[in-house]
């Protein structure tokens, strides 16, 4: 159906280029959407017929689980990916002052997580190439202030793991890997989830295993465990080893910091449980389409493809086209408007997060990572999850093939 409209759309071409209204699309491939199977529909409702809604085995289970998918030795489940950023900076013992060294192109809560604790996120470039955080730009911007280093896995590729847990051993600093976009990627023939001091993934609605929202903490480090542990329940311990005074009955509990709830249900564990069983059939079928992409876009001049590290075997999340405006009459706008015009759905991650209206409040200006904003200038996610079908994923190159060929420049 969506081919049909795309010969159809053909004739459109020259009006988007003039910048007419863009037409809805019909039949419009999304840029991306969860995959859901009847096993993990099962799963959640049997945890709706248990008397633990939240916080009950299927959070052991979920923990477990992705114990055994990463290789990680403690796993701690909590609603999202930013609350899992957050206690892992509280875990780290961050505070107002100190500072934090992430990259800008992510999505802002990589940064925020800085905020939260008073402390001053600081941004280094990426390299030009793979698009990660370069490691001899972290290097450049550590100061006597800096505490944390957050790497984060862009698109499910890794920046260059090894230099960057190097450099924090050397400078002492607490290496907080973002695998928001990673699950499953390995480098150097290790799990992302045991690179950082702590490593922390996202399961929102969109991303490789899907809880809906969600979110866990990695580390191999029991003390840490434990900090979080305490601080995702409002920073309560029951456990008698940890209490200041002695108990006083089985209701008893000792408030010792203050924290949030950043609980997970066992509804959603459940899901995210559930879905992990299929984490290496879901890496497969996205190491297909993006072997697809790859092979598809590699020789047209109008496209820069993201290039990988040969130490990282990736399960990706995202697939990012950057345009070369060398080689086309239109801007990335004008693309972005003429793929959505062919029912190719789009998104751009991400606008680099210090030229966000928070962060320019707070001082940051523009300029501060030039590879950063050139990639921003011209780059868009096209579609990419396991649940495209073969004519999905053909439908896509067409429309990008032809997009390239109608607008290059002589
Ligand atoms: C790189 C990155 N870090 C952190 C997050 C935050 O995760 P969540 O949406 O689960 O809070 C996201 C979210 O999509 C992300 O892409």
């Amino acid at each position: 159906m969506r081919s049909e409209n795309q010969q159809q759309r053909t004739e459109d071409i020259p009006a988007v280029c003039g910048g007419h209204p863009v037409r809805e699309a019909v039949n419009r491939l999304p840029y991306a959407r969860p995959q859901i199977l009847a096993e993990d529909i099962r799963a959640v409702e049997d945890v709706l017929h248990t008397t633990f809604l939240t916080t009950g085995p299927a959070i052991d289970r979920m923990e477990a689980h992705l114990c055994e998918v990463t290789g990680a030795r403690y796993a701690v489940a909590v609603s999202n990916g930013t609350a899992a950023l957050h206690l892992a900076v509280m875990a780290a013992g961050l505070t107002e002052g100190d500072e934090l060294i992430t990259t800008p192109i992510t999505f802002a809560a990589s940064a925020n997580c800085a905020r939260y604790v008073g402390a001053r996120p600081v941004f280094a470039d990426i390299d030009p190439q793979t698009w990660e955080i370069d490691p001899a730009e972290i290097e450049r911007r550590i100061t006597p202030r800096t505490r944390a280093v957050v790497p984060v896995d862009y698109t499910g590729q890794t920046p260059a793991l090894e230099q960057i847990r190097e450099l924090c051993d050397r400078h002492h600093l607490t290496m907080i890997e973002d695998a928001a976009h990673s699950l499953g990627t390995v480098y150097r023939g290790k799990k992302v989830g045991t690179w950082g001091d702590m490593t922390t993934f996202s399961f929102h609605a969109i991303k490789t295993v899907s809880g809906g929202e969600g979110g866990a903490v990695l580390t191999d480090d029991e003390e840490l465990y434990r900090k979080l542990r305490t601080l995702r329940t409002h920073g309560i311990t029951r456990d008698p080893a940890e209490l200041q005074y002695p108990s006083e009955g089985p209701w008893y509990y000792e408030l010792q910091t203050l924290s949030m709830n950043y609980r997970l249900t066992d509804i959603q564990a459940a899901l995210i449980d559930s879905q992990l069983n299929h984490l290496a059939d879901f890496a497969a079928r996205r190491r297909q389409i993006r072997e697809k992409y790859d092979a598809a876009f590699a020789g047209i001049p109008q496209l820069i493809l993201q290039q990988s590290l040969p130490e990282t075997e990736a399960v990706r999340h995202l697939y990012v086209l950057r345009l070369n405006p060398d080689r086309l009459q239109i801007d990335r706008r004008q693309f972005f408007d003429a793929l959505e015009a062919e029912g190719v759905g789009c998104n751009v991650n991400y606008i680099p997060v210090y030229r966000l209206p928070y962060y320019e409040k707070l001082g940051y200006e523009r300029g501060l990572c030039p590879q950063a904003e050139a990639l921003y200038a011209s780059m868009l996610s096209i579609p990419f999850y396991s649940a495209m079908t073969d004519q999905d994923v053909d439908d896509v190159i067409r429309a990008v093939r032809r997009l390239c060929a109608y607008y290059q420049k002589a």
